[in-house]
């Protein structure tokens, strides 16, 4: 790891809303600084700080980008409900002591893109099957961010296991010059991971919403226990979900770069993957499951409710 102990941007954060004002923040003589970019929609929440902070561990300059990005969302979607929350979002950034945030109305000079970006096959499985275009949409954001910001690193949540993969996939094939950096997810202390779309749970849904980790966590613990059978591990999750009345859109197990579906759990990490609609909110989590992880985690999940 390369841990940054300088700091060289000014004292006060920096909030900026185009490109051009961005590119002459950072075109300021950056000598041998590290720029590091955590590109978020807002409405940021502890996950978020984590990432922040993390960026700070490999960057002199942290820029986060603020940015709830059209292309990513359907038709019947929640692009105009999707929470904001910029005056909150500052006040997080700057305590955590971002450099810089960067809160376009829009990413492209036109004000809308002609030439778009397609995932390919990481896209289409898990979330891409229901949520067609949404990684198209992702992967034209992060790109146009990484053109205009030039950041050597960018930090991305675990909870969105795919997009994650999408993004790694994305650096190698048009070969950006980014090192990408996951960052576990932060969750609740009751095992819900963190997420903007949270806000839209009544008490009792969030209540509900706890047996999405639950599921998750036994699935792990069985198979540390010796269940390899993929399927075994599945059905036992989906009784947990339908005993609380819930219907997963998707629970599966796939191995953890390639997304491919996995039907004998190994040694080598795989993932269990879920989404699930619980009231008004469309929730996803995910998890390592392996035979040989009950050394490696046990002490974490003594920690679980
Ligand atoms: O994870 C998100 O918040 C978004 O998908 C991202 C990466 C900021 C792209 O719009």
């Amino acid at each position: 790891m390369n841990t940054r102990t300088s700091h060289r941007m000014a004292e006060s954060m920096k909030t900026v809303a185009t490109t051009g004002e961005l590119r002459s923040l950072l075109a300021m003589p950056r000598g041998k600084d590290r720029i590091a970019l955590v590109p978020t929609m807002g409405c940021l929440h502890q996950g978020h700080v984590a990432l922040m902070r993390r960026a700070k561990d490999f960057a002199d300059i942290v820029v986060v980008s603020i940015y709830v990005n059209p292309l990513q969302f359907g038709p019947n979607e929640d692009f105009d409900a999707y929470p904001r929350s910029f005056e909150q979002d500052c006040a997080a950034c700057e305590s955590a002591g971002v450099d810089i945030v960067f809160h376009p109305q829009t990413l492209y000079p036109g004000g809308e893109a002609q030439v778009r970006l397609a995932a390919g096959g990481l896209a289409d499985a898990l979330c891409g099957a229901k949520r067609p275009g949404h990684f198209d949409g992702v992967a034209m954001a992060v790109a146009v961010l990484f053109n205009t910001v030039q950041p050597d690193v960018a930090v991305f949540g675990e909870k969105d296991w795919q997009q994650l993969a999408m993004i790694r996939r994305m650096v190698s094939d048009l070969q950006f010059p980014v090192e990408i950096i996951g960052v576990e997810t932060v969750r609740e202390a009751n095992g819900l991971a963190m997420s903007s779309r949270n806000r839209y749970l009544s008490d009792a849904e969030r209540q509900q919403a706890l047996v999405l980790n639950k599921a998750l966590n036994t699935m792990w613990k069985k198979a540390a226990e010796g269940e390899s059978d993929a399927e075994v591990l599945i059905s036992l999750g989906r009784n947990m979900l339908a005993g609380a009345g819930l219907q997963p859109e998707y629970l599966e197990i796939r191995d953890a770069d390639d997304l491919t579906p996995i039907s004998r759990i190994g040694h080598h990490v795989a993932r269990a993957f879920i989404a699930c609609q619980v009231g008004p909110a469309r929730l996803i989590d995910n998890m390592p499951i392996s035979n040989a992880s009950i050394s490696l985690k046990m002490n974490k999940m003594t920690e679980m409710p």
